[in-house]
């Protein structure tokens, strides 16, 4: 179904969406209903939200990075679609200003695009060389990946390559940065790359050496872990009763916040065995649809390469219940 005709052919090239189907599956959209994409990206899945909810629904499409919203409008216009450049930690308050109190459902795709992944100038790919950057939202005076690689000391490098990396030679790769960046400045992704190379190499790896540090220095430059937090943290208040959240990660931290969170939603406290009291603000508004992980078949893998650590995640809050 994206394969034909001139606009699938655009979303396709911008980014193909992961596990489509399931997503709509647990989404369940509706005629009329309203929905927010938190990750609008190349616009594959709001597509086809906007053409369930249509006529007289609406999506509300989210994401840091300009182009995906440039790229988005241009392709689906504005019929019963809004976009916003917004972190997705601000849902609700974007929420607030459009006076919608709560939505039918919501979805986050996380990561990046393939559109960021494939443009040397974003700095995302040790595979293309460009200015190591990394910003998901250019806009933002926050500092690039160079700008953490030639300012923070070993100790912050090496926890960053192995708390969001799980990089099993973080301080080797944080001490070679900081041997190197006295030298000569590390400005670009093949200057970093060839340097983690030459000391993370594992014979036989099947994975560019750089692969871990990347995208743990990804993760430390865009706060992607504390927007999540707040995302999650926020969708109690965001829910209508019988809406559904939807997360796909790639990534096994994003995807362990994620059960978390639907876990204290469901009502299981995740606190620390042996404390006194839950503290966890555990409280049961709805049910996970997803008991086990839902993964992406073999032939969507084989078709798709990058869907392949995908993991999706899917909680529906009760018909019946009172909201905070
Ligand atoms: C995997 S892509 C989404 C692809 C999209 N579902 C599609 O069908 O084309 C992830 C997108 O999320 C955006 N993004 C990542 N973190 C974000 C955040 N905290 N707030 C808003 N957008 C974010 C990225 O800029 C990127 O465009």
């Amino acid at each position: 179904m994206f394969s034909s005709g001139g606009k699938e052919r655009q979303i396709e090239s911008y980014h193909v969406p992961v596990m489509l189907e399931k997503v709509m599956h647990y989404l369940s959209p509706e005629s009329g209903q309203v929905f927010v994409d938190a990750t609008v990206g190349g616009g594959g899945h709001l597509r086809m939200l906007l053409d369930a909810v249509a006529p007289k629904g609406m999506v509300i499409g989210l994401d840091k990075d300009r182009d995906a919203i440039k790229e988005t409008a241009s392709k689906l216009g504005n019929n019963g679609l809004r976009l916003f450049r917004r972190d997705f930690g601000e849902v609700e308050q974007v929420l607030g200003r459009l006076g919608i109190e709560g939505v039918n459902g919501i979805l986050a795709d996380l990561g990046i695009s393939s559109h960021q992944v494939d443009t040397p100038r974003r700095g995302f790919s040790f595979n293309l060389d460009g200015p190591l950057d990394m910003r998901m939202d250019r806009e933002s005076e926050g500092p690039t990946a160079a700008d953490l690689v030639a300012n923070l000391p070993a100790h912050d490098l090496a926890r960053i390559f192995r708390e969001f990396g799980e990089e099993p030679g973080a301080v080797r790769a944080a001490r070679a940065i900081v041997k190197a960046r006295r030298v000569k400045p590390i400005l670009t992704t093949k200057d970093l790359a060839l340097l983690l190379a030459s000391v993370l190499h594992r014979p036989g790896g099947t994975r560019h050496p750089a692969t871990r540090c990347f995208q743990a220095l990804r993760i430390a430059v865009n706060h992607e872990l504390e927007s999540l937090q707040t995302f999650l943290d926020s969708l109690p208040r965001v829910l209508l009763p019988g809406g559904t959240a939807v997360v796909i990660s790639y990534h096994s931290l994003e995807d362990r916040m994620v059960k978390t969170a639907f876990n204290r939603l469901e009502g299981k406290c995740t606190c620390p065995p042996g404390l006194p009291e839950c503290v966890c603000g555990a409280r049961r508004i709805g049910n996970i649809l997803t008991k086990k992980v839902v993964r992406p078949d073999p032939e969507e893998v084989t078709r798709n390469r990058r869907s392949r650590s995908a993991r999706l995640r899917a909680f529906k809050r009760a018909v019946r219940d009172r909201r905070n």
